[in-house]
């Protein structure tokens, strides 16, 4: 993974099953600049490469932070963090990346499930200094394992509901989104289930929305397989066919062409590629609604074309 070296500065309890890490350049200089809704690869001393949404503030450069919950079913990334004393520890961190930008809308509304408040915290932050009207919606399960509480009602106030799923009931999300004006967005992150119950009333209610998954990808090597595809390389001039069961990411390494990847399994978006021509199958978790609709951009270890061809970028 290329990126920066950067030292893990301070390890902090943020709640239950959840640690925050800052990470900060060795001699302290300032660090390449971001917008709320962005993120980082982190690569983990066991050469595992995990990506965490940056939860500080951008205007304090000198640091990067994150948190990172404890996930039992996870693959390993969370347990080390947890595991490990990483205070003091150097590790590259990829260059920042964001697929969930906050975009200009007349209303905002966030809604969090667990550790998918990491993103919206920034957004959070950036919007108590604008006049414009917003709200959040904070769950969890359990009020001892929802991290940044207090820092969230010192900055929305009662324009943030923490709602315990644990004691309270889960929040009318058709009330919610209903409410919202023509010119509204939502902004979700969360488990796939949360996303999938926003999506669907904000497309019943023709709200716009934006999206982010986080933990386990749902997407595998696996789901790459499908139907044949041609791929012509434009920039590399050559053209190649993936077969049902070969990945375009190594379609385009058989037709001797280079292209970085890490996860390969379609959560970390290292092999984000461009498509000059064709309609990309998308399936990986990193690209946001609106930029699969765009088709400009895919992840070539797990997506396919909804036709026989794409031309890429490459
Ligand atoms: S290599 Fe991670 S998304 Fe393709």
């Amino acid at each position: 993974m290329t990126g920066l070296p950067l030292r893990v500065t301070r390890a902090s309890w943020e709640a239950e099953g959840v640690i925050g890490l800052r990470l900060a350049a060795k001699d302290a200089s300032p660090l390449p600049s971001w917008e709320p809704g962005a993120h980082i690869d982190v690569r983990l001393p066991s050469g595992l490469s995990r990506q965490y949404s940056l939860c500080g503030d951008p205007r304090e450069r000198r640091h990067y932070d994150i948190a990172v919950r404890l996930e039992d079913a996870g693959r390993g990334g969370s347990a080390e963090i947890h595991g490990s004393a990483l205070v003091g520890r150097d590790l590259t961190v990829s260059y920042v990346r964001n697929h969930f930008p906050l975009t200009e809308a007349d209303e905002y509304l966030l809604i969090g499930g667990g550790i998918g408040i990491t993103p919206l915290v920034p957004m959070i932050r950036a919007l108590a200094e604008r006049e414009v009207p917003w709200s959040a919606v904070y769950c969890g399960r359990g009020a001892e394992t929802m991290a940044f509480r207090d820092e969230l009602a010192a900055l929305g106030g009662q324009r943030i509901r923490c709602v315990d799923t644990a004691r309270e009931t889960r929040p009318d999300l058709k009330g919610l989104i209903g409410r919202l004006g023509p010119g509204a967005a939502v902004y979700c992150c969360g488990p796939n289930s949360l996303l999938d119950a926003v999506s669907e009333v904000c497309e019943a209610a023709g709200v716009r929305y934006e999206t982010e998954h986080f933990g386990a990808a749902t997407a595998s090597a696996d789901a790459a397989a499908g139907d044949e595809v041609e791929l012509e390389l434009r920039r590399s001039g050559v053209s190649v066919v993936a077969g049902p069961e070969t990945t375009l990411l190594q379609a385009i390494r058989d037709a001797g062409v280079e292209i970085e990847s890490d996860c390969e399994e379609g959560y970390c978006g290292t092999c984000e590629t461009g498509v000059l021509e064709g309609v990309p199958d998308h399936r990986d978790v990193v690209l946001s609604k609106t930029e699969r609709a765009a088709g400009r951009t895919f992840m070539p270890c797990v997506s396919r074309a909804c036709g026989r061809k794409l031309v890429l970028d490459l």
